[in-house]
């Protein structure tokens, strides 16, 4: 991509014989200029209620609204998830995968977001959550580090990041901490985990266990199969969870078992219980962003837990649609979307081309 500044030098030949793109975008302090030599756009800037729907005058703007949007919301810490959970208030998580998904999370007031391993799936069109490596996860966990700022973040481990040995798991979650800016780590599996849980604690981070359905062994699990659906494996259920209880997580998500089992063995607890497919006797929820506004194509599969809250593949396609008809017809960009030049340089402009062209 050009460099943003390529559009301040003076027009050239070399400028003239351009890309559009280079021809028509000034870097943000060209932004700043014209702002200043507008006083329309310059009192637009500066009012709160109208930063949100400024006009843009390059695709090279920072992705944050104006630094004067208020904002009172606090910022979520362990302390105000044992609050909530104390108060009996369910905690709201979900998840995000990039810094526009992190950012609607965050204006909604989400307690947690996390940046799940199911982005394998659903931004990187992966078959399964098998095949993410640790750098795929640090890439996603700071662009959302970037785009929340209240929420608690969680980082998911992806496969092959911590079953080698209690000091590999404690590496990656070091990574996670500094290169991903999350707050905290997730890990999937059992009791057979809680040695590793114990050295990841130890060192100084906030681990969520992830008991149930565990994706990433799913080829061990003979796929994505409900558990504890018998009293056995709700017994084994419950073990699991008290064991990585005891070896210091500060919270566990329950993935698709019946409600009852997860009921019961929340109640048992004193870390609270996050439920996905897990029925609302949890101490909170979590859902996959994607599927829960419908940002996938019709006839995708979609788990039996997912509750539809939006249409968001209905409406980008639409869009897009009507987009492409406009570019086709020449309806876009209709006037209102360009740049105006006054009468006088326009008429200098085509003499001085018409001059160049006349030899
Ligand atoms: O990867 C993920 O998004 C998750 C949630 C489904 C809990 O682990």
């Amino acid at each position: 991509m050009a460099a943003p500044g390529a559009a301040l030098r003076p027009l050239s030949r070399a400028v003239l014989t351009a890309s559009p793109a280079l021809r028509v975008a000034p870097c943000r302090l060209h932004q700043s200029l014209l702002n200043r030599q507008s006083p329309s756009l310059s009192s637009a800037s500066r009012s709160p209620l109208t930063s949100h729907t400024q006009t843009r005058h390059s695709s090279y703007h920072s992705p944050e609204p104006s630094s004067n949007t208020p904002n009172a919301r606090k910022k979520v810490t362990m302390h105000t998830l044992r609050n909530l959970y104390k108060k009996g208030e369910p905690i709201a998580m979900i998840t995000a995968h990039d810094f526009p998904s992190a950012r609607a999370a965050d204006e909604s007031g989400m307690d947690m977001v996390l940046v799940g391993d199911s982005l394998g799936m659903v931004a990187m069109g992966l078959e399964n959550t098998t095949e993410v490596i640790i750098e795929e996860m640090l890439l996603h966990c700071r662009s959302v580090a970037r785009g929340a700022k209240h929420a608690f973040l969680v980082g998911d481990l992806p496969m092959g990041s911590y079953e080698i040995s209690p000091a590999q798991a404690v590496a990656s979650s070091l990574r996670f901490i500094k290169e991903g800016h999350v707050h905290g780590v997730k890990i999937e599996g059992g009791e057979e985990l809680a040695p590793t849980i114990k050295r990841i604690t130890q060192a100084g981070i906030p681990v969520v266990g992830h008991i149930g359905l565990t994706p990433q062994r799913q080829n061990a699990l003979g796929g994505f199969r409900v558990q504890g659906k018998t009293s056995a494996s709700a017994i084994q259920l419950l073990r699991d969870a008290l064991a990585l209880q005891d070896a210091g997580v500060f919270m566990l998500v329950f993935e698709a078992m019946p409600p009852e089992v997860a009921a019961l063995i929340t109640s048992k607890l004193t870390v609270p219980s996050i439920g996905i497919g897990a029925g609302n006797g949890c101490s909170g929820q979590v859902l996959v962003q994607v599927d829960m506004l419908g940002n996938f194509q019709p006839g995708r599969f979609i788990p039996k837990f997912v509750k539809k809250y939006a249409d968001v593949w209905g409406e980008a396609t639409r869009g897009i649609i009507q987009y492409r008809e406009e570019v086709k017809s020449r309806a876009f960009p209709s006037p209102e979307y360009t740049y105006p030049i006054s009468k006088e340089e326009l008429a200098k402009f085509e003499k001085t081309v018409d001059e160049m062209y006349r030899k």
